[in-house]
């Protein structure tokens, strides 16, 4: 079996055991929600249905790649990688959090080809949902002491909280940007930064923390992480216009609809022409979508969203270099960087 296919077992093992903690007689119903949202049960459920569990794959890759030859001797876990479990656990689960929320917040319907929870259980649930994710996700990450020191431990939750509280910085900065018609291209890096990347770079920080890397190597994981992020974040804008909804599980309509300022966007309000002329008379609504789609594309807004996420892609790429990843592990991460680039899900 190769090391992703490993990897990814061991973190849906770990990811249902954390849950587990919900389980109890008096409140299976809730336990059932979040075993939905997490894609093991109800209509639909599987591989499909998980997500691409990107984060906690990346935090094992790290860990794993980092392959210090006096870790290996003390070793603890076999393999190695697998101490870090914990962690890659607490990731998906923030992460999950996020996304029951930002699916209320979004008003989005659909999400990994099922129901939003929301959409089964009332907004208010779906709230509870999210609260009960990010609590286990803190319960998580305390696990680590089973493999880790005290003081690793505290960095590792102290680097998560904080890129959270950028988390939830990047969440306001794109819900408030709804109302603005006064943003340009430079808006829209911090809210990136804030609402993706933070996240993806806690996920490569926290697993050359367990890898005992050096400072150094930490820095450049941290800072590969951050750049795939924003590329990340690129694609998942271009795919939410002109993706394949059967693929990405959400609505292609909702950015345009809900007035997202997307990059496609905001490139498209830079060019002040058709589309910036549609965009300032009002919502557009789902009858509009497609061609306001083609009109966007046709004034180059995805081709400038394509290079841009190749910009970052490779800034990213350099700072993996830096990191010097090793062994299997590093292949792996540096394939699943490209295969970001050119996902369509
Ligand atoms: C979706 O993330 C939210 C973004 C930050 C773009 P993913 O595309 O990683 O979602 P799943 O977990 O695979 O569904
Ligand atoms: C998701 O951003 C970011 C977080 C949930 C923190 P989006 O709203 O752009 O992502 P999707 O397209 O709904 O997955
Ligand atoms: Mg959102
Ligand atoms: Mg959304």
């Amino acid at each position: 079996m190769n090391i992703q296919k490993q990897m990814l077992e061991a973190i849906e093992s770990e990811l249902q055991k954390q849950v587990a903690r919900l389980d109890q007689p008096r409140t299976k119903q809730f336990h059932e929600m979040l075993t939905y949202h997490m894609g093991w049960t109800g209509e639909g459920a599987g591989s499909e249905a998980t997500g691409k569990r990107i984060r906690p794959l990346l935090v094992l890759l790290t860990t794993a790649s980092c392959e210090n030859e006096m870790k290996k001797s003390e070793t603890i876990a076999t393999p190695y990688w697998l101490c870090a479990k914990p962690a890659a656990a607490a990731i998906e689960l923030v992460h999950n959090f996020s996304l029951v929320h930002d699916d209320i917040q979004d008003n989005s319907d659909k999400r990994r080809g099922r129901n939003t929870v929301w959409v089964n259980w009332g907004a208010p649930m779906a709230i509870n949902v999210g609260d009960a994710l990010f609590v286990i996700a803190n319960q998580a990450i305390l696990d680590l002491m089973e493999y880790q020191s005290a003081d690793v431990v505290s960095k590792a939750a102290s680097i998560l909280n904080n890129s959270l509280l950028e988390l939830t910085r990047g969440q306001f900065m794109d819900m408030s940007y709804e109302d603005r018609n006064d943003l340009s291209i430079d808006d829209y890096w911090p809210m990136v930064g804030g609402k993706t990347s933070a996240l993806l770079s806690a996920c490569t920080h926290i697993g050359a923390l367990l890898g005992s890397a050096s400072e150094d190597e930490q820095e450049a994981y941290r800072l590969f992480g951050w750049h795939l992020g924003l590329a990340f974040q690129v694609q998942d804008d271009i795919l939410g216009i002109w993706g394949d909804e059967a693929l990405i599980g959400k609505s292609t309509a909702s950015d345009l609809v809900e007035g997202k300022n997307s990059l496609p966007i905001l490139y498209g309000l830079g060019k002040h022409n058709k589309f910036a002329e549609r965009w300032s008379q009002g919502p557009i609504s789902m009858g509009e979508v497609k061609a306001v789609a083609t009109l966007l594309e046709d004034e180059g807004a995805k081709n400038f969203a394509e290079e841009t996420s190749k910009v970052e892609t490779q800034k990213a790429l350099e700072y993996l270099d830096q990191a010097n990843p090793r062994g299997e592990a590093g292949k792996a991460i540096r394939q699943l960087a490209n295969t970001l680039l050119t996902r369509k899900q």
